[in-house]
């Protein structure tokens, strides 16, 4: 009788499976164990002490359903179900954008513009997806109120579980629409991390993204400017004075966002913030003052 294969095995097996799947090796054999552990319900450390013995009854079933989703390279973050941002975990579908880390300098940079401060009173997310930047700064400006746009009716069901799940979903708002149609009134603080990829490079793109995330929170038009380029024109419209306007754009765009933000203006403090590579990536930019813009005016 031959003996069942052990866990390690299994697991390496899967590993190769996904490496020959076009899958970098390391990040292969780690995503075979991410799906082994998940299914097991296992932390590192027991699954380090378990590896070497025999599977549990039901395991291969489960564990090759997951793998094969991973073969065609469907992202990790919708097989869990899950991703972390800004130290929270929030919930992910295939409907939503997953957060990225560099979207995490939108948050740095609106703490920093507050830092010894209440915090802003009203704040507006336009393009929410998962909610992971109106549910972060509902968290950490305790005494904001957060509206969330999006188009997706889907994204704004996810964004509210997420609202829920972090014991926010008091001073969340969620609204469907384009940019600033759904929303009234003033803000302290927009922020945005809106779609931005040339429909041009759709093919260069990973097969994660171009197959599985969703084109309306990927693609804006011929430049990716088509979010863009409507969303600094009319902000100013929904700012108070000395509101901040803080939005994150794609590689190559920097000048192109510099002469959108100059044709909308008079704005003050204006900077392009790069990001760990150095890359501009996030623009912060601030209402003027009445006294400023009389000054500015002709
Ligand atoms: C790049 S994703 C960002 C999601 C989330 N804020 C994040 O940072 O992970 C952009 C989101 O904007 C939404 N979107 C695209 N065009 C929009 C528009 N004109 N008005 C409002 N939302 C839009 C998409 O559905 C998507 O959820």
């Amino acid at each position: 009788m031959t003996e069942a294969p052990s866990l390690r095995t299994l697991v390496s097996d899967r590993g190769r499976r996904l490496a020959a799947a076009g899958i970098q090796p390391d990040e292969a054999r780690l995503d075979a164990e991410l799906l082994a552990r998940h299914v097991l319900g296992w932390d590192r450390a027991t699954f380090i002490v378990n590896e070497a013995g025999p599977v549990l009854p039901g395991f291969e079933r489960a564990y090759a359903t997951l793998c094969e989703r991973r073969e065609r390279r469907e992202p990790m973050a919708y097989i869990l179900g899950r991703c972390e941002f800004w130290g929270l975990e929030f919930d992910v579908t295939p409907a939503v954008l997953i957060p990225r880390p560099e979207t995490e300098q939108i948050v740095e940079e609106a703490l920093a513009r507050y830092a010894g401060t209440g915090g802003p009173d009203r704040i507006l997310d336009v393009g929410t997806g998962s909610g992971c930047l109106a549910v972060t700064l509902a968290r950490e400006f305790p005494r904001a109120r957060v509206v969330a746009t999006d188009l997706s009716q889907e994204a704004l069901a996810v964004a509210s579980r997420n609202a829920r799940r972090h014991g926010v979903e008091r001073r969340v708002a969620f609204a469907e629409g384009s940019l600033f149609a759904p929303v009234e009134g003033l803000f302290d603080l927009i922020v945005s991390n809106p779609p931005y990829v040339p429909e041009h490079d759709r093919e260069i793109l990973q097969p994660e993204i171009r197959d599985h995330e969703p084109a309306l929170a990927l693609f804006a038009g011929p430049d990716g400017l088509e979010a863009i380029r409507p969303m600094v024109a009319l902000a100013r419209g929904h700012l108070r004075w000395e509101g901040w306007l803080i939005f994150e754009f794609g590689f190559g765009q920097a000048d192109a966002v510099t002469a959108l933000i100059a044709a909308s203006g008079p704005w003050d403090d204006v900077a392009l913030v790069p990001d760990l590579q150095g890359i501009p990536r996030t623009a912060t930019l601030r209402c003027p003052a009445p006294a400023a813009v009389a000054r500015a005016s002709p």
